[in-house]
């Protein structure tokens, strides 16, 4: 599979974004994603792309709150580009991975036509994002 983009979890994303913008990335519009409580934005360097992700309230949980506490800011997963989501989450089922967080429609994607995104974790990798383009259709 093809590595989409290195999710960061950040403090600060205008900060972050400065910082990145320093080392050679260009963003695009930031997508605020109210339903995960989280805001996002992608940049992109080449043929790297980097998904910075904070928190937008403070008060309520979000995914990455635990990962800041913990860690400050880091990058937390890589995300990977699926062409079948529903193929691949079986296959990699039969492999002992565990779906961590349930396949959901992603926000930050619709804008180059919608996709949807699944968490998933195995014991000797820790935690990847799997990502279907453009998969709305046969969401359920
Ligand atoms: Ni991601």
């Amino acid at each position: 599979m093809i590595v989409d983009h290195i999710g960061y979890a950040v403090r600060d994303i205008d900060r972050a974004r400065t910082e990145f913008e320093g080392l050679g990335y260009t963003f695009e519009e930031s997508v605020f994603d109210v339903d995960r409580n989280v805001c996002i934005q992608f940049g992109n360097n080449g043929e790297y792309r980097v998904e910075l992700i904070s928190v937008m309230d403070r008060e309520k949980e979000a995914p990455v709150v635990d990962v800041l506490k913990k860690n400050g800011p880091t990058p937390y997963h890589i995300c990977y580009r699926s062409s079948d989501l529903a193929t691949d989450i079986e296959k990699l089922k039969k492999k002992n991975w565990i779906v961590m967080i349930p396949r959901a429609r992603a926000l930050a994607f619709d804008r180059s036509g919608g996709g949807s995104v699944v968490f998933l974790y195995h014991r000797y990798v820790g935690m990847i994002e799997l990502v279907e383009m453009g998969s709305l259709g046969d969401m359920d």
